[in-house]
């Protein structure tokens, strides 16, 4: 499910005091260039006023670079398995290495913010993110900025942006950006539930056996795609799961999901939770779905794969990204991070600033480099529509490039078929043909029951990521039984070796309305933006890497 906008309603500021004037007298002030502006609010905001001057705001700068490209080229070279460093991939140090800023950087950075009586951390590994804790009034002067309250109606949400900063014109290609300033927060939409229960009828297709007779379970995925029940046994492999929104995962559900659909399971096998930003894990709070069926479909399907929970707490008013953002620094700081992470959450791409997402790209470049194999839902909506816009919305995170000439050939393909099929005059000038295609691979996303106090069926992408990532955990079992390197980042084998190991999905429409025009596209033989490459096959993907 794509559902990053769903945040809890807070009513701050119920008293504001007048902002402190606009200070031009500093001297930075003078030679301030503006950095970045937003023309229009975002649909749904209005202005309230200016922010209370003493408000703290939590500020990141993120630096610019060294070396930009730096990261993504060792990334692929330890990722494709033609290349003689594939698999070799970077401790903490190296990768923080390659993603530092130039040491001028971080000093004009420091003596400006020193010369203003301020002191930024070092939030990541490679010192490319600063955290910046400065009042309302400060801030403003410190960014030539405007923070204002700003409330989106049909929610009541409030958030505190500027519509507009500067920086010192000296520290122009020193500073990649400054954030939370003209990014506003994603409002929440009531209806925009995650993990929205879902009973229907499952859909039967006539090739399926009886273990998928009731719904979608660990015995029928471990059936369609030759998962094994066997325990893994190497210690330090290790899966995550990403929470976020207040989606916390039960332990007794988990339990009693075993002990139903996983009867050869021990049943107290349990997951650890890390908590950042205040993250919530109370069992007491009643389930919000797309916890339980995370939890449910790595632990009940990676066989005793440790599977270590991450909430996300809940920071609306710094909006979903900065939760991606310190979730990613997070992983980052860790020397051994977990092998594989998973995430069902995702936004539109276009309601976010290309910069700032660019550099959350690169954070998960870096993590790729180490090792760890990411995988996020793609989203349930197809090609998406937005209102009134006849152009297809891909999500985010999801879409991150990588530089993705691996599957150069797989679009081609795909491009040459759709061009010669009906569905070409309706859907080709919806998308830009020559951006990242997605999603990568797939797999059954129906029908998926979950304990949850009761059964509950659920559906949609953020089922079919569990459920990828698992085998993805238990392959890098068998390869860390032999002493071998985990497969980390993930496409650039997938579209070379492994293909011929996927089911390909060659049937079948996403079956999309965009605006009452059915433009979505279909699954043909071969890679196809509905399906990817296809669904795993656990041992045909053993015996491509001679297990
Ligand atoms: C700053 O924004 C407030 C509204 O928040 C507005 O009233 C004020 O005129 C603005 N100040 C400047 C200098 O633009
Ligand atoms: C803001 O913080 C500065 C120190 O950085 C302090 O001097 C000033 O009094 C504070 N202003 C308000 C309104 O809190
Ligand atoms: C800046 O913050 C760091 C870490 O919080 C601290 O060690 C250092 O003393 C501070 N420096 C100044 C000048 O406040
Ligand atoms: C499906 O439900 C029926 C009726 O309750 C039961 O007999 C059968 O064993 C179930 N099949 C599976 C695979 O759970
Ligand atoms: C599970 O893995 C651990 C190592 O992480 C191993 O010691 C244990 O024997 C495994 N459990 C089973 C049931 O195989
Ligand atoms: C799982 O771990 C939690 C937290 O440590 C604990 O409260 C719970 O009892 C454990 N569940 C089982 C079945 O051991
Ligand atoms: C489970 O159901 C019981 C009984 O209806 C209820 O008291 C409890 O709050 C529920 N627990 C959760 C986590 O939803
Ligand atoms: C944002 O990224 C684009 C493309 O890399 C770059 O040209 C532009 O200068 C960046 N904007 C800012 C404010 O850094
Ligand atoms: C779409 O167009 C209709 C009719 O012109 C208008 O009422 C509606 O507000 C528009 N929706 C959006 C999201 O722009
Ligand atoms: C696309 O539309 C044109 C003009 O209506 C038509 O000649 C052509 O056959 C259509 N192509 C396909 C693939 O349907
Ligand atoms: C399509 O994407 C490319 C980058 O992949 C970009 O350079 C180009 O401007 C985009 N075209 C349109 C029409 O947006």
């Amino acid at each position: 499910m794509v559902v990053s906008t769903r945040i809890l309603a807070l009513s701050l500021f119920s008293s504001l005091v007048l902002a402190t004037p606009l200070s031009v007298s500093n001297h930075y002030s003078r030679d301030l260039i503006v950095h970045e502006t937003r023309d229009a609010l975002p649909s749904g905001f209005s202005l309230t006023g200016p922010a209370p001057a003493d408000t703290t705001l939590k500020l990141r700068i993120a630096l610019a670079q060294k070396t930009p490209d730096a990261v993504v080229d060792a990334l692929l070279s330890v990722s494709d398995p033609t290349s003689d460093k594939y698999g070799q991939h970077l401790s903490k140090n190296e990768a923080a290495q390659l993603a530092a800023p130039n040491p001028e950087s971080v000093s004009a950075v420091n003596a400006w913010l020193s010369e203003h009586g301020l002191n930024a951390t070092s939030i990541t590994p490679a010192g490319d993110w600063l955290e910046l804790h400065v009042n309302v009034s400060k801030a403003n002067t410190l960014l030539g900025a405007n923070f204002s309250v700003f409330h989106h109606g049909s929610t009541g949400q409030a958030a505190i942006r500027t519509l507009a900063y500067s920086i010192p014109a000296s520290l122009k290609g020193h500073i990649d950006l400054v954030h939370p300033t003209t990014t506003f927060p994603e409002p929440v939409d009531s209806n925009l539930q995650l993990g929205k229960r879902a009973i229907h009828k499952p859909i039967l297709p006539r090739t399926l056996s009886s273990n998928c007779a009731n719904g979608t379970t660990p015995a029928c995925l471990q059936e369609l795609y030759n998962i094994p029940t066997t325990p893994a046994s190497v210690p330090s492999n290790k899966l995550a799961v990403t929470g976020r929104f207040g989606n916390n995962a039960h332990y007794a559900f988990l339990q009693e999901f075993l002990k139903q659909y996983r009867p050869d399971m021990d049943p107290s096998t349990n997951f650890t939770v890390t908590l950042l930003d205040d993250g919530n894990n109370d069992q007491d709070q009643p389930s919000v779905s797309e916890g339980e069926l995370d939890i449910q479909y790595t632990v009940g399907l990676a066989t005793n794969v440790s599977v270590d929970y991450v909430m996300v707490g809940i920071k609306w008013q710094d909006g979903a990204l900065e939760g991606y953002l310190d979730e990613v620094n997070y992983l980052l700081s860790l020397d051994n991070p977990p092998q594989v992470l998973t995430t069902s959450y995702g936004m539109p791409e276009d309601s976010l600033p290309f910069n700032l997402t660019d550099k959350l790209c690169k954070a998960y470049a870096q993590l790729g480099a180490r090792g760890v194999s990411i995988l996020y839902a793609a989203g349930d909506s197809g090609v998406g529509c937005e209102q009134n816009s006849t152009s297809f919305v891909p999500t985010f995170p999801s879409n991150c490039p990588y530089a993705p000439t691996y599957q150069a050939d797989a679009v081609t393909g795909y491009l040459t078929q759709l061009s010669s099929s009906t569905q070409a005059n309706s859907t080709l000038g919806r998308f830009n043909a020559t951006g990242r295609g997605f999603p990568d691979v797939s797999a059954k996303a129906d029908s998926f029951l979950v304990w949850e106090n009761g059964t509950a069926s659920l559906f949609g992408t953020s089922a079919a990521s569990p459920t990828f990532a698992s085998v993805i955990a238990l392959l890098n079992d068998r390869l860390a039984q032999k002493g071998q390197s985990p497969l980390g980042f993930l496409n650039p084998w997938l579209y070379s070796k492994a293909a011929g190991a996927l089911n390909d999905i060659t049937e079948g429409k996403s079956n999309i309305e965009c605006n009452g025009d059915n433009v979505g596209f279909e699954a043909v033989k071969g890679w196809d933006p509905v399906t990817g490459l296809g669904t795993p096959d656990f041992n045909k993907l053993l015996g491509v890497l001679g297990l």
